[in-house]
């Protein structure tokens, strides 16, 4: 079975200054995009792996693959980024990676009876990067994202091992070329493809069960009532996520910007709620967003299978406090008991799955080591 990595999220542009109150995380998102449209000096230094040194790309001709066979054309830009790897297949040069780049896809073509190569590109430890149906053509390397996605697979890489140094940069530098020139939308989506799994994690060792935190109810900040999408319980992840905005530390304060960021979502970006599943607050306090039975609006892609926990405020370089940290953990186990979460759930970073600095580079460091932790 094919394994997949998720290794890209951040894209190394480097820390942003504190954002002000008004930067969500869209419009953090849109700053990233601008940033990396207009800082030339940076994103060539990016891309030089791919723009500079045309050799490093290896077309299908010349590691043996006369016609791409596959032919149905792929709609650009695409939203979805779905990276591969294809553990057991090692090369450390183009003479075997060519080779064994002709064993796959002669499994995939008699074995499988597909078209062709079912990837767009391949990545190998020796820095290359091959061509597998190119571009314009949908690959087939995962069902249901095939006409939306790029398919990107690094080979030559054990279970369980990083990709070389040259094959991450090289993979790092293919991403860039792709939203550059239009292939890959700069807001992609790294979707984790677990929908219809039931073992997400293994299980955990029992635990004593613990009361839940206490939560501060949508009455008791004022919230304004709606009507959204309902949540199918149990849901099988938690994404971590940063409101990028102001902060919090005591009740009153807290109370009052989980009403505002309720009207900022609800006034300028017309969302049908506030977007979070469950707010946290540096009084260590839970806030009730959407609550557990209805869908948050905060990943796409995932706000019908995930809990959304936003701690609030914006945490690049500073961590939030123990309190807060304790208050989202005891959420998640209550969660479990309650049976709101999956037993086998999966907890990831936002930036784990969409193009974002979410949760901030301190807090991602810290939910690391939370259990059910996936990257
Ligand atoms: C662009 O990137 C370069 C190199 O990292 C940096 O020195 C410069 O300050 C950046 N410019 C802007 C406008 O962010
Ligand atoms: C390529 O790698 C293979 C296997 O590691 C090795 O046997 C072969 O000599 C290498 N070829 C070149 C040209 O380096
Ligand atoms: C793929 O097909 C070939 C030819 O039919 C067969 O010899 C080979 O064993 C198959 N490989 C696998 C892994 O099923
Ligand atoms: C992709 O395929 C699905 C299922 O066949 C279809 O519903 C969807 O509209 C297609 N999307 C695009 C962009 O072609």
């Amino acid at each position: 079975m094919l394994r997949w990595l998720l290794v890209f999220s951040a894209l190394g542009l480097g820390a942003w200054g504190d954002a002000p109150w008004e930067e969500t995380q869209d419009k953090l998102r849109s700053e990233l995009l601008q940033y990396a449209l207009s800082n030339i000096s940076q994103l060539i230094e990016k891309v030089r792996p791919v723009l500079n040194d045309v050799s490093t790309m290896v077309s299908h001709k010349e590691w043996g693959a006369e016609e791409v066979g596959c032919s149905t054309q792929l709609a650009r830009p695409v939203d979805f980024l779905v990276t591969h790897h294809i553990p057991g297949l090692e090369c450390h040069n183009q003479t075997t990676c060519g080779q064994r780049l002709r064993e796959l896809r002669a499994y995939h073509m008699h074995n499988n009876s597909w078209c062709g190569l079912a990837y767009n590109f391949l990545v190998g430890d020796d820095g290359r990067v091959y061509e597998g149906v190119g571009w314009d053509i949908q690959g087939l390397h995962t069902q249901g994202y095939n006409n939306v996605s790029l398919g990107l697979a690094f080979f030559g890489t054990k279970e369980g091992h990083s990709p070389s140094p040259a094959a991450l940069s090289a993979m790092e530098g293919l991403i860039f070329h792709a939203m550059l020139k239009g292939h890959l939308s700069p807001m992609f989506v790294q979707p984790l493809l677990v929908k219809g799994e039931n073992c997400l994690a293994p299980k955990q060792k029992a635990r004593p069960k613990k009361a839940c935190p206490t939560i501060v109810l949508r009455p008791a900040w004022k919230a304004r009532e709606t009507h959204c999408p309902k949540l199918s319980l149990p849901a099988k992840y938690v994404i971590i996520i940063q409101t990028a905005g102001r902060t919090c530390h005591m009740s009153d304060e807290c109370h009052q910007l989980v009403q505002d960021i309720q009207s900022l979502f609800m006034d300028r970006y017309s969302t049908c709620d506030t977007r979070y599943n469950f707010l946290v607050g540096q009084d260590g306090v839970i806030y009730e967003g959407v609550g557990w039975n209805v869908q948050g609006s905060h990943t796409d892609g995932y706000n019908d299978i995930a809990l959304g926990i936003a701690f609030m405020g914006t945490f690049s370089g500073v961590s939030p406090n123990a309190a807060a940290l304790q208050a989202a953990q005891d959420l998640i186990e209550c969660a479990v008991d309650k049976g709101y979460l999956t037993p086998s759930y999966l907890l990831v970073g936002q930036k784990d799955v969409v193009n974002t600095l979410s949760p901030g580079q301190a807090l991602y460091d810290i939910i690391k080591s939370w259990p059910h932790f996936k990257h």
